[in-house]
């Protein structure tokens, strides 16, 4: 073993005091502990990851009596267990974890890995649910470090490094590890949890009840719903769709936006879920098409990948032949470039034009 870290001889006794608090404090008795057995472990982690436990409570035990091991769920079609999730929410979980049961038959005997960098290998499971999976399992000496746990952590530690710059999230990381106890990995891992679910709250966190108030930093400091910092939102979403650039002659046709959502009410490109449909359409109209290059809008909460498929039609279509191509677009109007730079555009289609 190196020698340790820095970090733990500056906050003494962190890890003994969640330990000491979840002996006596923490959650006990739950449906999912006090047991060693992966799969049930893994489902409870799974279902607990954006479902609070209350909610978990109402289903863990049905899908257990349906799907009681991991052959049991990896042989069942997908759609019973997705009806067996339905109201737990976030699907693409329950997609996961019908994924992750087959490849635990097909690629590991049917037993689940023994190690958190293992564990972390299957769908589904990231670090954080591998390490709890391994301390809960197999007392492996892993870090957690979800959402929950986060807080609790950058308060205590009076971590101010902003968790939405990947280099800052690494160094929590490693902190995280550096506090781990040598011994009661069970109950530090689950106290973490119980300590962030019940205690250290986002909003007014319970000071006076916790353990670790007499080495809190942000507690020291006086405002601890200053911590975790993070610039952007660190559950970001992502979007794609496809814009149709048609230009004839200097006028390009554009769209009013609805009055909600992005980009409300301003006049962009007409906007597609994909290329097929523009390709389709540009397909049917005289003129040449040209796919432009991808590129990304960063907005608040998801990244948009927007995909331009530029159209010229001949300059000197008109009449009847110009109002067939007309007829199939969505609705909208011709802009000259001029009075189309003098509307309110978003950014980067003021940016895409002008590159015209
Ligand atoms: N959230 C994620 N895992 C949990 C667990 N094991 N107990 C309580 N809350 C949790
Ligand atoms: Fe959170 Fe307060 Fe405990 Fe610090 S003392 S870890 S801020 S509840």
């Amino acid at each position: 073993m190196p020698p340790a870290p820095p970090t733990e001889a500056a906050t003494p006794g962190v890890a003994e005091r969640v330990v000491g608090w979840q002996l006596t404090h923490g959650r006990h008795g739950l449906p999912w502990q006090g047991t060693r057995d992966a799969y049930r472990v893994w489902l409870s982690e799974i279902m607990l990851q954006q479902t609070q436990v209350s909610t978990v409570l109402a289903y863990y035990p049905r899908f257990l009596q349906r799907f009681p091991d991991v052959a049991a769920l990896a042989a069942a079609p997908l759609d019973d267990v997705l009806a067996l999730w339905s109201g737990l929410g976030y699907y693409r979980r329950a997609r996961n974890l019908h994924r992750c049961a087959q490849a635990v038959m097909a690629e590991h005997g049917g037993a689940f890995p023994r190690s958190s960098a293992v564990l972390a290998t299957l769908p589904g499971i990231g670090r954080s649910t591998a390490a709890a999976i391994a301390a809960f399992c197999f007392g492996e000496r892993a870090a957690i470090l979800d959402g929950n746990v986060k807080r609790v952590l950058t308060r205590a530690l009076g971590f101010g490094g902003d968790l939405a710059v990947a280099a800052q999230e690494r160094q929590l990381w490693q902190q995280a590890e550096a506090l781990l106890p040598a011994q009661g990995i069970e109950a530090y891992t689950q106290g973490l949890m119980d300590l962030g679910a019940t205690v250290c709250t986002v909003r007014r966190p319970q000071c006076l009840l916790c353990p670790l108030q007499p080495v809190c930093v942000a507690r020291r400091e006086g405002q601890p719903e200053r911590y975790p910092v993070k610039t952007r939102k660190l559950k970001r979403g992502a979007r794609s769709n496809a814009l149709l650039w048609l230009q004839q002659a200097d006028r390009v046709w554009l769209v009013q936006r609805p009055d909600t959502g992005v980009w409300a009410g301003l006049w962009s490109l007409p906007p597609f879920d994909d290329l097929a449909e523009p390709r389709r359409l540009s397909a049917s109209w005289p003129g040449v098409a040209t796919t432009l290059p991808p590129f990304e809008h960063v907005l608040t909460h998801f990244d948009w990948a927007l995909q331009p498929l530029h159209h010229r039609l001949p300059d000197a279509l008109q009449g009847p032949a110009l109002q067939a191509v007309e007829a199939t677009l969505p609705a909208g109007r011709w802009f000259t470039l001029d009075e189309a730079m003098a509307l309110g555009l978003p950014a980067p289609i003021r940016k895409l034009l002008g590159s015209a």
